[in-house]
């Protein structure tokens, strides 16, 4: 096991240099990953919220150390896989313990899902907002893989009266901060690919991903993937602590910028929306030759993509790009589209998705005091030489 200061020490040495890009520290059961140069994005040291760069997002499912972190608190300092345990009550029959053994032996899904966070694209919010400033990268595809939440529910026999599902995750509460507990619809509690997640990509979850179970709630904002997960319970109604209210929550009418949230007036964030980003060429980078192809990703949380358009000339203009061919119900789709630049010089790329269920991504979102769901049209500068 390795504890958070050792961890912390190491991120502090990689982000220093000592560490080579990509190196791993052996720690017991699990290897963890330290960002170096060429590695994630450090956005914060103090509870590790590490991006994923653009140019990463080149294959469709997203290798565990390109993978995007987000904590809102320290991680559990130490979890022994022998004596973690996980609760499930409230609003049951009979409510039960279970351990990860008895996990590991029930019937195992996999679901592959696009997980994003929903400030993913905050930094580009104008006016600018408060907290943690996601660029495109707060975003990544994996399988996860463990028992339907449906399974392990319908053994604690859900009551009449359950209509949401609550869980806590075991991190480490600095201070006065509120424990990490959201609750989910008791209908996507219940859907076939809601998971107690104890695998990412085959391998048992790392302990930045939620080590040993996370929820995995697919198609919804990343938040409501509780990871590190220590009490699943039943309830009557919506959780209403810090993470479900005010935490979380999109205004039910259009705000004006600079506007604060009427918490009495809003409802908590579900589903992800349409969107795409452009992964090549980078935002700010000069090419050689005048022919290029411009890739990148776009998804759309529940609902399929239908479509990615690309634009070389501000919008007049779009073009479609072609789809890759890997593709799952939650999942993200590559893309890519050949251009040819009609002469040297300066030029604006914008990539703009449409999914099954006919939204497509605005010129600009709406706005939100704490920026979230900005799925604005994804657009990066490139400089064609000569
Ligand atoms: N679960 C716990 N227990 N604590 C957290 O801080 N962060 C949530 C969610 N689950 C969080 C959590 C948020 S906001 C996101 S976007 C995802 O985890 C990020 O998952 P990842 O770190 O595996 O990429």
């Amino acid at each position: 096991m390795i504890n958070r200061r050792d961890f912390i020490a190491g991120v502090s040495a990689a982000v220093g240099g000592a560490l080579l890009p990509g190196q791993f520290l052996s720690a017991g059961e699990q290897s963890v990953y330290i960002p170096g140069e060429a590695g994630l994005i450090v956005r914060s040291e103090r509870f590790f919220d590490l991006e994923t760069p653009s140019e990463f997002f080149d294959s469709w499912i997203t290798p565990v150390p390109r993978f995007f972190v987000r904590n809102h608190m320290h991680e559990p300092a130490t979890l022994e896989a022998s004596s973690w345990q996980l609760s499930v009550g409230g609003e049951v029959e009979k409510p039960l313990t279970l351990t990860l053994a008895d996990l590991q032996k029930m019937t195992s899904h996999s679901v592959t899902n696009t997980l994003e966070c929903a400030g993913n694209g905050r930094a580009f919010v104008q006016p600018h907002v408060p907290g943690i400033q996601w660029q495109k990268g707060a975003v990544g595809t994996a399988k996860f893989s463990g028992p339907r939440l449906r399974d392990v529910l319908q053994r604690a026999g859900v009551k009449e009266t359950g209509k949401h599902v609550m869980f806590r995750g075991l991190d480490e509460v600095p201070g006065k901060v509120p424990p990490f507990i959201r609750s989910i619809p008791i209908e996507k509690a219940l859907d076939d690919d809601t998971l107690v997640a104890l695998q990412m990509n085959g391998a048992a979850i790392p302990k930045h991903h939620g080590f040993p179970a996370r929820t995995l709630v697919p198609g919804w904002v990343g938040a409501a993937s509780c990871k590190w997960l220590s009490e699943i319970k039943v309830l009557e109604k919506e959780f209403d602590g810090n993470f479900m209210k005010p935490g979380y929550r999109m205004p039910n009418h259009p705000l004006n910028p600079g506007d604060a949230l009427n918490v009495e007036d809003s409802h908590a964030i579900t589903a992800l929306k349409v969107k795409s980003l452009i992964a090549s060429p980078a935002d700010g980078s000069s090419v050689k030759s005048r022919a290029l192809t411009i890739r990148g990703a776009a998804w759309a949380g529940e609902a399929d993509i239908a479509k990615v358009e690309v634009s070389t000339d501000e919008g007049a203009t779009w073009q479609s790009a072609q789809l890759g061919h890997d593709q799952a119900k939650y999942a993200w789709r590559l893309w890519n589209y050949r251009w040819k630049a009609p002469k040297p010089g300066d030029y604006t790329i914008l990539s703009r998705a449409t999914d099954m269920q006919g939204r497509v991504q605005p010129a600009t979102a709406e706005w939100n005091p704490s920026g979230y769901l900005n799925n604005t049209i994804d657009r990066v500068r490139v400089h064609v030489e000569a």
